[in-house]
């Protein structure tokens, strides 16, 4: 069977590359020149574990084509995933524009009955919408069905969500391109889902926006916690034995990002306003997660009073570990807050400096290098809990900052570890180390409390 895929973002390309590992035959297509040259030449445009080595084992096995030729991509193909990115519209709604292109090209191109599956995060209805383009441009004789087939992958977990996610949602009204897409996945032994398509489209937005709200929920949970003196951790223990909520998804932190969460929550408040129902549990998700973005410059202004000219070193860029995915990472509200405030940032992280080098240019210094972030910094401020920071001897802050601060966004290291140093440590939902130490830190500025809230409110409306 050949399958297409359209588009070599971050879904298509893993799903390309690993339908291409189960010994289909996969041509994938788009129409960015220079990233199908380098795609052809076995490198892998993004950052995601075991990704470059499958793609080079498939390119030499002769299963996998990249190419922005839409006729060798879609000429004879069985079954062809629509992957191209649906960015956020000033509003909120998804940006169709792409998807819609995709499918008039996939009508022009097609020569035999086929079945259009998208991947694509799109709002309810648009498969149908789908299905209609392809029909208007098609040739008369041709038979296509449309399925929603939504994607869960995790950046950085990718490979691994592919071969052994938790289930596979297929969405149509067609029992016969039900069967088809089963048959492609059955080798998986994945749970496979079978539903309409409207529902299907939902169960996409729906996964998305119940994940940002634990995590909103245990970061409301974690402020609660820091005013009465209770260990976030132990209560996410706790509360994640219950089977009916589950240990995952409650790490407090400084907020989610990613190229997902926070565009589909956004995304699914306007699709729940189109029809007349004001999701007021999402808008708060989606604000307390803006606070919880700006949480650990908040603190450090309670700590240092002014960051003016404060030497920061801001440990991790990426909006998790393992990706050098950016996009809506906290570390980008907090580097630019830190900028407002004056502060002097020198900034880590082991693979995302050149996409962060393209946001903030020479306005912070970059390294990849944790030694050198941390020397001579008056504050270590984690963002982003990668092993070479998670793993990072606490001797070395000891050693390389004159009086350590560690405001750790992430909750990287266990209390317990920490009070063996001196180190002035404050973190998410719990309590604070040697706060004693840290008045020595207090350098009270001019109307401090005016000055952060302008900070926010700058930020907010950027
Ligand atoms: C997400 C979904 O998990 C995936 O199913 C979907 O298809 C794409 O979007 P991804 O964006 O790659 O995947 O990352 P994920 O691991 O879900 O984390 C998202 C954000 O939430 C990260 O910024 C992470 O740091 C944050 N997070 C996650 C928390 O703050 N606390 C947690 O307990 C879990």
């Amino acid at each position: 069977m050949k399958i297409a895929v359209a588009g070599t973002g971050y879904v298509g390309l893993i799903t390309g590359v690993c339908l291409a590992e189960m010994g289909y035959d996969v041509v994938c297509s788009d129409i960015r020149e220079e990233k199908v040259l380098l795609l052809q030449s076995g490198c892998a445009p993004i950052f995601e574990p075991g990704l470059d080595s499958m793609l080079k084992r498939n390119l030499d096995a002769g299963r996998l084509l990249f190419t922005t030729d839409p006729e060798l991509a879609y000429k004879n193909a069985e079954l062809i995933f629509i992957a191209v990115g649906t960015p956020e519209n000033p509003d909120g709604t998804a940006n169709l524009d792409h998807v819609y292109e995709a499918a008039y090209t996939i009508g022009l191109c097609i020569d035999k009955d086929s079945i259009i599956c998208t991947k694509s995060t799109v709002p309810v209805g648009t498969n149908e919408r789908i299905k209609e383009i392809i029909r208007s441009v098609k040739p008369a004789h041709l038979e296509i069905q449309t399925v929603s087939t939504p994607e869960f992958l995790r950046e950085g977990n990718a490979m691994y969500d592919f071969f052994y996610g938790d289930r596979i949602i297929i969405g149509t009204e067609s029992e016969e391109a039900a069967k088809i897409v089963e048959q492609v996945f059955l080798p998986l032994k994945i749970p496979l889902i079978k539903t309409d398509t409207r529902s299907a489209e939902m169960i996409k937005y729906a996964s998305n926006a119940f994940l940002a709200t634990k995590i909103s929920f245990i970061n409301e949970i974690a402020a609660i916690c820091d005013k009465v003196g209770a260990n976030i951790e132990e209560v996410a223990f706790g509360i994640g034995k219950d089977r009916r909520i589950g240990p995952q998804f409650l790490q407090a932190g400084i907020g989610y990002g990613g190229s997902c969460f926070p565009k589909d929550t956004k995304a699914l408040v306007q699709i729940a306003g189109n029809v007349e129902h004001q999701f007021e549990l999402l808008e708060a998700v989606i604000k307390i997660n803006i606070r919880q973005q700006l949480l650990a410059v908040q603190k450090a202004k309670e700590l240092f009073g002014s960051l003016e000219g404060l030497r920061v070193a801001v440990l991790g860029l990426s909006f998790k570990p393992d990706t050098d995915d950016i996009r809506e990472a906290a570390s980008i509200t907090i580097l630019k807050a830190l900028l407002a405030e004056g502060a002097s940032v020198i900034a880590y992280d082991p693979v995302a400096i050149s996409n962060a080098r393209r946001v903030f240019g020479d306005e912070i210094e970059f390294t990849a290098d944790i030694q050198t972030a941390i020397s001579g910094a008056e504050l270590s401020l984690i963002a982003t809990e990668w092993d070479h920071i998670k793993y990072l001897p606490l001797e070395k802050y000891v050693q390389l900052m004159a009086n350590p601060v560690i405001i750790d966004g992430r909750n990287c290291y266990s209390l317990k570890d920490v009070s063996k140093y001196p180190i002035t440590y404050i973190s998410i939902g719990r309590s604070a180390l040697h706060p004693e130490q840290a008045q020595q830190h207090t350098r009270p500025g001019p109307n401090m409390k005016g000055r952060y809230d302008e900070t926010i409110t700058s930020i907010l409306s950027d």
